[in-house]
């Protein structure tokens, strides 16, 4: 009938800055990761992160700063948040779906990038909790793996359950062919992974930084203790592992870089709702 054909489409309203969720992972009760498309302009560099959110109750985007975890050569872009039941954004970013869409503001920014580290022959990626998601792009970037001979990546957990992102991911990684191919199996070969949990048993316990401390992650790993002349480092978790990291990699004669400054070391705090 004329009025089927000539009804006006109703218009669904489109978000500024739009992009569609394509995939979603629930991890934990606390934790989940997802995809969505990227803008077609987006650049980035791995490390970085961009604003991303919802529409407020009040009409007014809700945004919050997240770590990209997905390498800059993806054609989509991946996040691992944390779920917080009376979180403004992630009470309600926990429920997305596939096709739903989210903002995303098309400015990365950060410092966990190689430009702000000086040249060196190993790397440390530092994580606490969700603070492993810009590793998670990193350790999929064939520049780390140019730049470093070896490459340690350590994730303190309360839980091992909230290690299973990365450790997934890092398994995945070293047996994926395509990744194998990009990356190099010999680059792949220079990841070393070393989980430990504060709350729950498991074959390394207690926090990194103690760890550090003890000496105990040098022997496991049967490496030299950090030093200013060879190793490099990269940090993000909660306020407070970030503040004792930073003082534990200055007594090792460690200087903190920027993008402006290239240097030993540099820190992010992961993101909390
Ligand atoms: P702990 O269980 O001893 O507090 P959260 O989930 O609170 O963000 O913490 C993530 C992990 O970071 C936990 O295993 C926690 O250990 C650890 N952590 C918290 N504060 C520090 C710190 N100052 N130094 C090292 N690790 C820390």
């Amino acid at each position: 009938t004329r009025a089927a054909t000539d009804a006006t489409p109703v218009k669904t309203p489109t978000l500024p800055d739009a992009q569609t969720v394509t995939e979603v992972k629930h991890w934990t009760d606390r934790l989940f990761s997802f995809r969505v498309t990227r803008p077609q302009s987006l650049r980035f560099r791995s490390g970085e992160f961009v604003m991303i959110g919802l529409l407020g109750d009040n009409g007014k985007p809700l945004l919050r700063a997240y770590s990209i975890a997905s390498p800059a050569w993806d054609d989509e872009l991946e996040f691992y948040s944390i779920k917080v039941q009376d979180g403004p954004l992630t009470s309600k970013l926990q429920h997305i779906q596939p096709g739903d869409q989210i903002i995303l503001r098309p400015k990365p920014v950060g410092t966990l990038v190689h430009d702000a580290l000086l040249p060196g022959k190993r790397i440390w990626f530092f994580a606490t909790g969700t603070g492993f998601a810009p590793f998670a792009s990193l350790l999929r970037e064939p520049q780390t793996y140019e730049d470093y001979d070896e490459v340690i990546i350590t994730h303190t957990c309360r839980e091992v359950a909230e290690l299973e992102y990365g450790r997934q991911l890092i398994e995945d990684l070293k047996s994926d062919e395509m990744m194998i191919e990009l990356l190099g199996q010999e680059n792949l070969d220079k990841i070393r992974y070393y989980p430990t949990t504060t709350r729950e048993e498991s074959p390394v316990m207690g926090r990194i930084t103690d760890l550090m401390r003890s000496g105990r992650v040098y022997a496991d790993l049967g490496v030299e203790p950090i030093n200013p002349d060879t190793d490099r480092a990269m940090v993000c978790g909660n306020l407070a592992f970030n503040l004792e990291i930073k003082e534990l990699l200055e007594g090792y004669g460690l200087e903190e870089g920027a993008n402006s400054k290239p240097a030993q070391y540099v820190v992010e705090k992961a993101f909390l709702d």
